[in-house]
């Protein structure tokens, strides 16, 4: 059950009930499960590394835990970085903040949390970014050359770094102190599966351009460099290329010069080199066997890179020169020796170059020696290790954490009393593992582990590691915390995990077992004088610089003091430091092996956990009183418990707070009022008062909500009715005002009606009635005068065709005008008429029955018109034989002319003369002069003709007629249309009978009994020239051509 609402699990360990190594497990498994990563112990805070982005960082986070005291938000290293700036901004208290853990656990990103919360919420101005962002961009630059890919961590710190930030009094940063522990350099020369070299040399292959890498004499390939462990040079989610750009512009920031960083990269360039430097064997004179280079070619470079003579170089890589007061001597190096001293080089150079960095991010970040300041320290160090083999360097790592761990113990425990002591509540001693007894055994200055390793490194004779081990089983074979294969105060006879090269330290955090091999070499971190002394007379000024030793004028026989000691010593000076501040710690514990997000392997954690001694932890914060809060506070969350403190309490916190506990009956002895805060012993009082609260506000919930809702509603109501009334009010005065506007239009209205008819009926008699419509009508008349007397004036000529008439002057006329110029127009066509002679009346007549037989509807009807019917086409007057031909008929000749006829047996045409008199049509040979044949007019019933431009027409009998019996004509007239309208017309005369004219392009002619069917087709010539051909088409059948 989660103890305080909302939150998972508890927040703060030391309320956890009951308390026990698995409970607490479970509590941050819980925890971890829901994303929450931080819990507290009291003011510690454990992190467990959640392998993944949360969304609890960034600005908005940042404002909210600025905003509020430790306690009132969930767990974060913001919360702590907060209490800690406060409390140095406020009480003038300097601060460190410990992060500890295995590597992998998140301690470079806590560092990295802290630094950017103190970054945000301290002041601002241009003076004090410019050092913040020195401050912050020291990271990458350290980073790149002192962290590298591990198997448990892609960036793994292979450093220990601890960090000053300086502020002035107003809490604004001023700058600060680096200071770095043992950088792994063993990593320069070789590193494990899967693991890499430092990042640098891998930023500097892929991001260099390609003038740089020439400039440097080097190769983009990683795989050509027998130091860099190729099979992992790429690490997913790092962009060495990048990175390299960002170190670049992060040195620029803090200050490097151009000059700096190329000598920096030069120098770099020289450790990648050497490792490539291949050493073979060789005889010398005296065929003693010795170590010569294989390849001269990159020795010259690296000479030409730091301006060193090839020779020189060589000669101090493969031989060495003993010398004592007396004489000198020369020995020529075994290849092994010559290997051993090139990797001693490189890893030298390497970690001297990186102190350089440090000292040299220093320079820029150190602030005047006369300021005031206030100072926050982060230390960001390699957390306790047991490895498979665990040799020097966990030796003196482990050493560093049980130190960390007994300023843990003795500041909590000592922040424990003062806080008592502070409040006035008697302190009862606490029992709790005092871890000094282990560091006195490797640290006591005659008879602690390293003071005998430094003493057998000094010691003349054959010296050993097992020499070495002999003195410690020796020594400490009583010591409780020491055991090896010889000691007696246990028997590890018969352990096979501890080989006769090892001894076994039960640390605070567990027992490690380290194998000495080696342990005398890594200690004496010797490298032969002549090779510093080689480095010292190269050109290079950062290179010379590193290698103050190799100055012949500055020889000395004294050792330089062995790395054992150097650590001890910058141990002591950091405990030192930290002892002189506030402690406030992160403690970074690793959820799974495989940097997975999500999972919780609950044996890695316990193990931390176990060695972390967060459980200790925990007890020492509740041996004396679990649970401790400020009177204000406390009586701000629990006022409700207590009738006489709620609602309204006017009195002082601490009587309020006793009064609530009176009233609950609470156990005396749970209890004790300090000075400003209450302490609670049990955690169980705790959650009684907890539940309690939870119950009351459930009560007063149901309170709020009942009066809430009898306020809601009765404001509702309240609301509506006021509403109501409103509306009402409104609509019944809008009703008034409607109806009085009704009635007082009405009134007006009456009113204008009545005072209108009053003046009307007095100034009637003063009017002139109708005088209105004898203006209008002698207007009227008058524009009609103008418009006829301009008429007559503008009449268009008597010339009948012309057609011309004037517009009306104004619309009303349109009518008048039309019927005018239609009057007009009979007029002028009756005078034209009246002036015709009769044959012209005839002709005429003619004409117009000729238009009503054609027009529209045969094709050479429009060529007749202007063309004079001629009547007699053969000379007919002048010809007396011709005159024979109408024999003894009376009356005129109406028409003759030569006709074609079409045979009707084979469709053959004969020209024939043909005559139209008042009763017959004649058709005689032209060559005899008797008539063929003289068809009355009466026996014909029809008259056939096409629409074409032909002259082709077909006379129909009747079948009754003499004729009719041989059969019907088909015949060709170049005069089809005046032919026909006079035939018509002697038809008409002769039998009042319309003949009937049909115009188509099929017909049936009879022949005798045969009935032939005439077609006429239209030519492709398109009839212009009416031409006619005919052609039989079966016995039945006659095809006419128009061409
Ligand atoms: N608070 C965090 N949120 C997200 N990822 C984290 C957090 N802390 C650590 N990590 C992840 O774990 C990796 C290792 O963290 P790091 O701080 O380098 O470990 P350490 O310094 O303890 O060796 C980081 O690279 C990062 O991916
Ligand atoms: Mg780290």
């Amino acid at each position: 059950m989660p103890l305080l609402e909302d939150s998972v699990g508890v927040e703060d360990l030391v309320l956890l009930e009951p308390l026990g190594q698995e409970s607490l497990l479970k509590n941050l498994q819980i925890r971890f499960e829901k994303k929450e990563i931080y819990t507290y112990i009291g003011n510690v805070v454990i992190s467990v590394n959640p392998y993944q982005q949360l969304p609890i960082y960034g600005p908005e986070f940042i404002a909210k835990y600025r905003d509020y005291t430790f306690y009132e938000l969930k767990p974060h290293i913001y919360a702590l970085a907060n209490v800690a700036y406060q409390s140095l901004k406020d009480q003038e208290r300097d601060q460190c903040i410990l992060i500890t853990g295995e590597s992998g656990a998140g301690k470079t990103e806590a560092s990295k949390l802290v630094m950017s919360y103190v970054a945000a919420v301290c002041g601002k101005g241009e003076q004090v970014n410019s050092v913040k962002e020195q401050l912050l961009q020291s990271n990458p630059v350290l980073e790149a050359f002192g962290n590298a890919k591990t198997i448990r961590n892609n960036n793994s710190s292979r450093f220990g770094k601890y960090m000053d930030i300086e502020f002035d009094f107003k809490g604004c940063p001023l700058g600060g102190v680096i200071t770095n522990y043992l950088l792994e350099k063993s990593r320069v020369v070789k590193q494990l599966k899967r693991e890499r070299n430092f990042h640098i040399f891998y930023q500097l292959l892929a991001g260099a351009d390609a003038q740089l890498l020439k400039a440097l004499k080097l190769e983009r390939e990683t795989s050509l460099y027998a130091y860099l462990n190729w099979e992992a040079s790429r690490v997913d989610g790092i962009d060495d290329a990048s990175n390299f750009r960002a170190v670049q512009s992060a040195m620029t920031v803090i200050g490097f010069s151009d000059e700096e960083i190329r000598q920096v990269l030069e120098v770099t360039a020289v450790v990648l080199k050497l490792g490539n430097v291949e050493l073979s064997d060789e005889f010398q004179a005296d065929r003693i066997l010795a170590s010569g280079i294989h390849d001269g070619q990159g020795v010259q470079e690296i000479g030409e890179l730091v301006g060193l003579s090839a020779e020189e170089l060589e000669s101090a890589l493969r031989s060495r020169t003993v010398e004592t007061t007396k004489e000198k001597v020369v020995t020529a190096l075994t290849i092994i020796q010559a290997q051993y001293a090139r990797d001693a080089l490189a890893k030298n150079i390497y970690s001297r170059l990186f102190n350089w960095i440090v000292y040299r991010i220093n320079e820029s970040i150190k602030v005047g020696a006369g300021e005031k300041k206030k100072v926050m320290g982060v230390l960001d160090i390699y957390g306790f290790e047991i490895l498979q083999d665990n040799s020097f360097e966990q030796f003196v790592i482990n050493y560093c954490n049980e130190k960390l761990q007994q300023v843990f113990i003795e500041m909590t425990l000592k922040e424990e009393q003062e806080e008592y002591k502070r409040e006035g509540i008697p302190w009862t001693k606490v029992e709790y593992f005092d871890n000094s007894i282990i560091c006195n055994l490797i640290e006591h200055n005659q008879r602690g582990i390293l003071a005998m390793l430094d003493e057998e490194c000094l010691r003349p004779g054959v010296v050993s590691d097992s020499t070495f081990l002999a003195k410690l089983n020796q020594l400490f074979s009583q010591h409780e915390h020491y055991e090896s294969k010889v000691t007696q105060n246990a028997q590890h006879q018969y352990d096979h995990t501890m080989g006769l090269s090892c001894f076994r330290i039960c640390h605070y955090a567990g027992k490690v077992t380290y194998n000495v091999t080696s342990f005398i070499d890594k200690n004496n971190d010797l490298l032969y004088r002549d090779l510093s002394q080689a480095m010292w007379k190269a050109q290079h000024p950062l290179l010379q610089s590193l290698f103050p030793e190799g100055d012949p004028k500055q020889v000395s026989l004294k050792r330089p003091p062995t790395a054992g000691a150097q650590f001890k010593n910058s141990v002591a000076i950091l405990m030192k430091n930290l002892y002189s501040k506030n402690p406030n710690y992160i403690r970074c514990i690793k959820p799974n092996e495989h940097q997975q997000h999500g999972q919780f392997s609950s044996e890695l954690v316990a193990n931390q956990a176990l060695y972390l001694g967060l459980l200790e932890n925990v007890r020492v914060r509740r041996a004396g009183y679990a649970y401790r809060q400020g009177y204000g506070p406390f009586l701000e969350r629990y006022r409700m418990l207590g009738r006489s403190t709620w609602p309204h309490w006017k009195e002082g916190a601490r009587e309020g707070v006793e009064k609530i506990i009176g009233e609950l009956s609470v156990a005396s002895e749970e209890l004790a009022f300090g000075k400003t805060k209450i302490f609670i012993r049990n955690p169980k009082t705790l959650f009684y008062l907890e539940e309690q609260r939870r119950l009351r506000l459930q009560q007063l919930a149901t309170l709020i909500q009942k009066t809430y809702r009898g306020w809601r509603c009765r404001t509702s109501y309240q609301l509506m009715r006021k509403s109501q009334i409103l509306i009402s009010s409104w609509f019944r005065g809008n009703m008034q005002k409607k109806r009085y506007r009704k009635i007082r239009a009405s009134a007006l209205l009456i009113q204008a009606f009545v005072r209108g008819w009053k003046a009307r009926k007095n100034y009637r008699k003063y009017f002139r009635s109708g005088a209105a419509r004898t203006l209008a009508d002698f207007i009227y008349r008058s524009i009609t005068q103008k418009f006829l007397l301009g008429l007559k004036n503008s009449l268009p000529s008597i010339t009948i065709l012309d057609n011309k008439w004037p517009p009306a002057p104004y619309k009303c006329f349109n009518t008048a005008n039309q019927e005018l110029r239609r009057l007009c127009h009979q007029w002028k066509c009756k005078k034209f008429r009246d002036q015709l002679s009769p044959e012209q009346v005839q002709v005429l007549k003619e004409k117009l029955c000729a238009s009503e037989l054609f027009k529209g509807k045969k094709a050479s009807y429009p060529q007749s018109v202007p063309v004079q019917f001629r009547g007699d086409y053969i000379g007919l007057q002048g010809n007396p034989k011709l005159q024979k031909l109408k024999g003894g008929e009376k009356g005129p000749v109406l028409m003759a002319e030569t006709v074609k006829k079409i045979n009707r047996g084979n469709g053959k045409t004969s020209s024939r003369i043909l005559l139209l008199t008042k009763e017959h049509v004649i058709l005689t040979d032209a060559k005899k002069s008797r008539a063929k044949s003289v068809i009355g007019l009466d026996s014909v019933a029809e008259v056939s003709v096409t629409s074409l431009s032909d002259g082709l027409f077909s006379l129909h009998l009747t079948e009754m007629s003499s004729m009719g019996s041989k059969g019907d004509f088909l015949l060709i007239s170049d005069h089809v249309v005046e032919l026909l309208t006079k035939m018509y017309r002697a038809v008409l005369d002769a039998t009042q009978r319309e003949l009937p004219v049909t115009v188509t392009e099929k017909f049936s002619v009879k022949f005798k009994e045969n009935i032939v069917a005439v077609k006429v087709i239209q030519g492709p010539g398109g009839g212009g020239n009416s031409q006619l051909s005919c052609k039989k088409k079966g016995s039945h059948g006659l095809e006419v051509t128009v061409k």
